[in-house]
């Protein structure tokens, strides 16, 4: 996951691949919730790791309910099974919807005290509708802050409610399906002797989500009727009973981004297309006729029972116009395909978009504006036209509102033709269903290697460039290549061989240095099977480091090697050479330097910490003729690339150096 305070991608041009999605956030809620409610214990399968599950289980525990969780997407749920839930209890729930509302139902009918509150947005997405409903039926709810907004309290003492029946329960269905989601799902809980009834009043919006609900309660026992979508019948005697072990199909919303990269980029250039596992034709989810919108504007999609292969159709894309109340989270998909569509694209009856993570009608707009896009809001539709041409797209910076869909469908708009960069900002929210969806799109989407953002910080040994080029890659959600530690590894290899290091063993020593097994993974070091993070920071492997570095088929051998690290979203390398040989045409290059006297101090500091004696004027000599060698040497020396900029480190902590650094690159990058 991207936790930095922005993601920049860099112009994409193609995509192919195939990526398995994460479990659908709809369908992992719900699942938990009705294992929770029912006797026995349940296997679940693929269930979503993220923020919203996270607060579901947290809350389920809490509530007395036995939760164990077993890695790798599976979770044993035993339910309460007629028990009553551990009462009292205050609950975080975030800013999952899934999870407030039908547990602010089941609460309410299964008698207790509780309270729901969550984060600052959730305090403003409505639920009044859903509290009336359940005051008609006699519970006890009160609102702590707002009235028809959460945080509330529901209170039971230690009795359970009267309920009142016999009435058909009324509920609105125009605001939020979420609330008849909660309705049909704490209900049975309490349909023992007779039917009841829900009537939904004004018309019902997002019906495939209740046609995930119910399907769901049919697995779990519960055949609920319907007629026309406006009147559900929940049969006396309804008990839940685990179904023993359930799958979570892989979120259809989340798979929208790929259809459209797919449909945008898929293709392009004779490659072949993206293939998605884990949801197919025949998912029970709403947002999977986001294919025939998808279709309709000029996708190739085909699929089967669990997958999706997806090719560019048509290009440019068809602009359409669609009622998008079938599909209304997916929908915002096509808002950025519209982007890539000859004309104008209308979406209509998206009122409820107002209502979501954030008023996303008005968050589309915006950020599509920025984009160079024509857009019209209304009040319940959004019409957008694509930049008039190449020259008016702009590279903007996309604000993401908390919303983890803003922030995925904008990371589309990277495919522009005018190969501008984008900014994603808080990339991190995406981890409300998709938390690796950045790393997902980037192992499928291509770029030019050119367009891949470098940054290069050269300087001589103990200038502190490694902790700073760190630093900043992590700050900017970049690779971060440590050359030195390739000369280093490659020295130690030598020795490991039997090989000394001199210009009689070159050849031997650069052939090592071309199949070098070595593996990077969180500050750690492998040299095949063995882990030589320490082994290579030695005085000793340092001193070899500079005699390997010093010839030539060796720094050859390693040009390759290093030029891979040039992935996206972007690099932070740090060298000798970095911004001189191997990537001269980096966007912004730093020469990193301390006085003398200063890296001595700075390394006897570091050697001290590990317990090791050392003498400073020792360590002073040994740079000094570490960077003689460097500076001296015929291949690649030591210096300044002509365009880089001088950072004097040595009155400067190394966060200091790293915000310098940082502030060169934001002056570099067009987002105002
Ligand atoms: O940065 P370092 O101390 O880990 O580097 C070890 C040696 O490797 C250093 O003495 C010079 C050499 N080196 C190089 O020649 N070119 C690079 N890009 C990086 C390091």
């Amino acid at each position: 996951m991207f936790a930095t305070p922005f993601l920049d991608l860099p112009p994409l041009t193609a995509a192919c691949g195939t990526v398995q999605l994460p479990g659908s956030k709809s369908i992992s809620n719900r699942v938990l919730l009705l294992a929770a409610l029912s006797q026995g214990t349940t296997e679940v399968h693929d269930l979503l790791a993220s923020d919203d599950t996270r607060v579901m289980l947290d809350a389920l525990r809490q509530l007395g309910c036995g939760v164990d969780e077993r890695g790798n997407g599976l979770v044993h749920i035993t339910g309460l099974g007629g028990a009553k839930p551990r009462s009292p209890a205050k609950l975080f729930m975030g800013n999952a919807g899934t999870a407030i509302r039908p547990l602010t139902a089941a609460l309410a009918l299964l008698g207790g005290e509780y309270e729901l509150s969550g984060v600052p947005r959730m305090h403003e997405r409505p639920i009044g509708d859903l509290v009336e409903a359940l005051r008609q039926l006699g519970c006890q709810i009160e609102y702590l802050g707002n009235d028809g907004y959460p945080p509330l309290r529901i209170q039971h003492g230690a009795g359970l409610p009267a309920l009142r029946l016999q009435e058909p329960i009324r509920v609105r269905g125009d605001v939020s399906s979420q609330f008849l989601t909660a309705l049909l799902m704490a209900l049975p809980l309490v349909a023992q002797k007779q039917d009841l009834a829900i009537e939904v009043v004004g018309e019902l919006i997002s019906k495939p989500y209740i046609h995930i609900t119910l399907e769901l309660l049919a697995r779990f026992g519960i055949a609920v009727r319907h007629e026309n979508w406006q009147r559900f019948t929940i049969p006396a005697g309804s008990r839940y009973q685990s179904p023993g072990s359930i799958h979570v199909e892989a979120d259809a919303s989340s798979a929208s981004y790929f259809i459209a990269l797919g449909a945008i980029a898929a293709g392009a250039g004779g490659q072949n297309g993206i293939k998605i596992l884990g949801v197919g034709l025949d998912s029970i989810q709403g947002d999977i006729r986001f294919v025939e919108a998808a279709r309709a504007m000029g996708a190739r999609v085909e699929g089967g029972p669990n997958w999706l292969q997806i090719e560019r159709g048509s290009w440019p894309l068809k602009a359409i116009e669609l009622d998008c109340n079938h599909i209304p989270d997916a929908a915002m998909t096509l808002a950025v395909m519209a982007l890539y569509a000859e004309g104008t694209t209308t979406l209509t009856n998206i009122a409820s978009w107002r209502v979501k993570e954030t008023d996303r009608l008005a968050a589309m707009a915006i950020e599509l504006r920025k984009l160079g896009a024509g857009v019209e809001e209304g009040a319940d539709y959004l019409r957008v036209t694509p930049p008039a041409s190449t020259a008016d797209w702009r590279p903007a910076s996309i604000h993401t509102y908390d919303d983890h869909r803003v922030a995925m469908c904008f990371s589309l708009a990277a495919f522009n033709p005018a190969g501008l960069p984008e900014r994603i900002e808080d990339p991190k929210c995406v981890a409300k269903t998709f938390p690796d969806y950045f790393e997902t799109l980037f192992a499928v989407a291509r770029a030019d290697a050119a367009a891949i953002p470098v940054i290069c910080i050269d300087g001589p040994t103990a200038s502190g460039k490694g902790t700073v080029a760190a630093a900043v890659a992590q700050q900017l959600g970049y690779h971060f290549l440590d050359s030195g530690a390739l000369y280093r590894i490659t020295a130690l290899a030598a020795v490991q061989a039997g090989l000394t290091i001199s210009a009689e063993n070159e050849a031997s020593i650069a052939k090592l240095a071309r199949q070098l097994p070595v593996q990077f993974e969180g500050g750690r070091v492998w040299l095949a099977q063995a882990e030589v993070t320490d082994a290579i920071r030695t005085e000793e492997a340092g001193m070899n480091a500079s005699r390997v570095s010093a010839l030539p088929l060796v720094r050859k051998a390693l040009i390759a090697l290093q030029h891979g690290f040039r992935r996206l979203p972007g690099l932070v390398a740090d060298g000798r050479d970095m911004g001189t040989v191997i990537f001269p045409s980096a966007p912004l290059k730093v020469f990193l330097t301390a006085s003398a006297e200063c890296r001595a101090q700075r390394r006897y500091k570091q050697l001290i910490s590990k317990g090791i004696s050392a003498r400073i004027s020792d360590l002073r000599a040994d740079l000094e003729a570490r960077d003689a060698r460097d500076q001296s040497r015929v291949v690649a020396p030591l210096v300044p690339a002509q365009d880089a900029l001088q950072l004097d480190s040595s009155a400067l902590t190394a966060s200091e150096a790293a915000a310098q650094v940082l502030g060169w690159w934001q002056a570099h990058r067009p987002f105002s």
